[in-house]
């Protein structure tokens, strides 16, 4: 529920197991006086006041020192008592750039408003949002707080709006998604980072007095950094501590800061990042910024990987898609990449289908005349010479088979090489006179661009219509170099970053719409816009383009902290692995694979006999506990070996799925147990062997690893609840 009290002008969203808590002043300030356990139904008053600066409280702004900066901002301007850093920072036809903005008034509403042009969080049964409504009376510009409390859920979403009510334009140079403060640095930064095929690794570093910055400049969220920052006690582990985090549900360039002031006060913020930034506000235009959705714990990681894992998966997904089981894939690209013949791509289809896979997709090289990455991106029509009986005969034979069809896509690109380009040169992000930089052989089209949209929507919606597709994988592999559009005024170039973004969502949002039983799969060279503003269209993301089983450990592990298992793609590759080399048990293979949306990228018409039989007790293995990982509950569970050995598990009703892979054999071995959690302690599971065991038991003592020799070397015990 959302309370305001009258006397003490302090705001209570009061969650199932948060407090979050404004107050704003005599003056009509507005300052973060609160945010973390549940608190009862109060307004604490006293809080301000007992800091060390008492005329905050005065009725005017003429007294001695009215310092800002002394007082937690809940949403702080640019230029005025508190030279920290802002939330938002505007300009004005006058010249000048300092903002004081003061409560008006607030509104509570049943439910939430949809943010125009940008994906957030659904509306649901039980959710209720709050307006802040301020004013500056120098500049005739109103603002607007949103924060939404997802009761249940235990979320708060927030955004800004900034309506311009005057005659000349407002430049907004800032603006931030959410701001709040901690009164202590006693606590580590928490962020998601890594590279290309080594995204989402999981980093804490503790806090001095400095200004942290997490950001993306590459166009996309990127494979660097996560739009995601969390402030944790430095104990916090899985099951205790607290942690305060947001991620920014946004898929461009986004910057995520933590700020330790001279008191050691911490500010933390997200929002778009204003390096890249500008945007002009004509009069009676409202700038509307991206949603943060901020989740605290104070149950440890665990618990705030529920939260996101919850709202994501009921909130966020496609409705048709958060509770639907996803299929079993095999993928063309590490089996042929480039290389695609249709009577092996047959073969492929048959041996997967015999083995028990889903659905087949066709990667890259089935359009124009791609036989590798120095052509055709932007030529959407099927290759002859690879389906010389056309792709829809193609698709006939594989539906014959039994099994659903995918394709892959990449929309957002043009390569030199393509009839698109020579029809259209002009529709490329580029600045005219400046060097266009190559990036995996393809430029990247401007989707800043109204026509561009129109044709993406156009093209694509004829290529679903066109062939009987079930899946979409829709790929962006390279970064945005030398930003500029060949539409865009002089006075808008600031704004293209952002505006490719607004188009972005403008394509894919109507696609989806248009086509609502295509399950798409969100994906950029991996990880590279893995981030809850893709989700919103696309139900799943190809985690990342490595697919080393233990590379996939840190990075899946990273990934799950946030984004729910069945968003996560997770395939099965040959050995040699292509990215790294190294050669891993198929078992262990399959073991991380499971971790999400099960798959294979491999050639599984070209397996020993050995393999075929383990690959078909693979599947059958993934059939029984998919419901499980991909609508339970996961844990990740410590281990006695940190970084040599990770494990997690899943429950769903009576089935609990645990699976242990060990990095590196280690001699002199000693008996190891793995923990369970969350169990029933008076419950009676069955073992694998058909041993039992209470939950408590299992809880206190865990189960038994195999003492086996062996690098690389995993186990999955699916247990089952017999008695409660
Ligand atoms: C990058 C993707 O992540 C890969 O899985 C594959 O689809 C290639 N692009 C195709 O170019």
């Amino acid at each position: 529920m959302i309370y305001f009290d009258e006397q003490t002008g302090i705001f209570h969203l009061q969650g199932r197991k948060t407090s979050y808590l404004i107050q704003k002043n005599q003056q009509n300030h507005l300052f973060h006086l609160f945010w973390g356990s549940r608190l009862a139904k109060r307004f604490p008053d006293y809080l301000l006041k007992e800091i060390k600066r008492a005329s905050y409280l005065a009725d005017t702004d003429h007294i001695k020192e009215y310092k800002l900066e002394r007082l937690p901002q809940e949403y702080p301007a640019f230029g005025n008592s508190d030279l920290r850093k802002p939330a938002f920072q505007l300009s004005y036809k006058n010249g000048t750039n300092i903002s004081d903005f003061r409560y008006d008034s607030h509104e509570i509403l049943a439910g939430k408003p949809t943010l125009t042009g940008l994906p957030s969080l659904r509306d649901s049964k039980g959710c209720e949002t709050l307006v802040i409504h301020l004013m500056d009376s120098v500049q005739k510009v109103k603002m607007r707080l949103f924060y939404t409390l997802y009761q249940e859920a235990d979320v708060i979403t927030r955004h800004t709006e900034l309506e311009n009510y005057g005659e000349c334009d407002v430049e907004i140079n800032q603006m931030n998604s959410a701001c709040v403060e901690l009164p202590t640095m006693d606590v580590e930064l928490l962020h998601l980072s890594g590279r290309w095929a080594h995204e989402a690794g999981i980093q804490r570093t503790a806090l001095s007095q400095l200004n942290y910055r997490i950001e993306s400049l590459r166009g996309g969220s990127s494979h660097e950094h996560n739009p995601f920052i969390a402030l944790v006690e430095k104990e916090t582990n899985e099951q205790f501590g607290k942690a305060y985090s947001m991620n920014l549900v946004y898929s461009g360039n986004f910057e995520a800061t933590v700020d330790v002031d001279q008191q050691e006060a911490v500010r933390m913020q997200i929002g778009i990042n204003s390096t890249t930034f500008g945007w002009n506000l004509n009069p009676e235009a409202t700038f509307v910024t991206p949603e943060a959705v901020l989740v605290f714990s104070d149950q440890g990681l665990q618990e705030l990987s529920h939260k996101y894992h919850n709202i994501y998966q009921n909130h966020l997904l496609a409705p048709q898609f958060a509770q639907k089981e996803r299929p079993i894939v095999v993928n063309s690209w590490e089996a042929s990449y480039f290389d695609l013949k249709e009577e092996n791509l047959l073969q492929l289809a048959q041996s997967s289908k015999d083995l028990g896979v889903e659905m087949f997709v066709l990667d890259d090289g089935w359009f124009g005349k791609r036989d590798d990455t120095s052509s055709s991106l932007g030529d959407w029509f099927v290759d002859q010479h690879k389906f010389p009986a056309g792709l829809s005969a193609f698709i006939e034979k594989i539906k014959k088979l039994g099994l659903a069809f995918g394709i892959w896509v990449e929309p957002e690109m043009i390569s030199e090489d393509s009839e698109l380009y020579r029809a259209h040169p002009d529709w490329c992000v580029e600045v005219p006179g400046r060097l266009k930089s190559y990036s995996r052989g393809q430029w990247v089209l401007d989707l800043a661009n109204h026509e561009v949209q129109d044709y993406l929507i156009d093209t694509m919606s004829a290529l679903f219509r066109e062939y009987a597709i079930d899946y979409v994988k829709w790929d962006w592999n390279r970064s945005i170099t030398e930003a500029g559009s060949n539409v865009l005024l002089a006075a808008q170039q600031k704004e293209f970053y952002h505006r490719y973004v607004l188009g972005l969502y403008r394509v894919v949002g109507t696609l989806t719409e248009r086509f609502p039983a295509i399950l798409f799969e969100n994906c950029a060279g991996g990880g590279g816009r893995n981030d809850p503003g893709m989700l919103y269209y696309m139900p799943q993301s190809w985690a990342s383009d490595d697919t080393d089983a233990i590379e996939r450990l840190s990075i899946q592990e990273g990934t799950s902290l946030i984004y729910p298992p069945i968003t996560m793609g997770c395939h099965v590759s040959q050995v040699p692995n292509h990215q790294i080399g190294r050669v891993t048990p198929l078992e262990t293979r399959g073991i991380v694979a499971m971790q999400g949306n099960f798959g294979y990228e491999m050639d599984l018409s070209k397996l020993s006999p050995v393999e075929r039989l383990k690959i078909k007790e693979q599947i059958a293995q993934y059939k029984k506990i998919r419901e499980t990982v991909q609508l339970g509950k996961f844990y990740r569970l410590s281990t006695s070996e940190k970084s040599n050995a990770k494990a997690w598990q899943y429950s769903k009703d009576s089935q609990i799925v645990v699976s242990y892979v060990q990095v590196q054999a280690r001699p002199n071995f000693a008996s190891k147990r793995l923990r369970l959690v969350d169990l029933v302690s008076k419950g009676l599971y069955e073992l694998p062997n058909g041993e039992k065991r209470y939950g408590d038991e299992l809880m206190m003592f865990g189960l038994a690893i195999d003492p086996v020799k062996e690098d690389y070397f995993s186990q999955q015990w699916v247990l089952k609840k017999v008695e409660d």
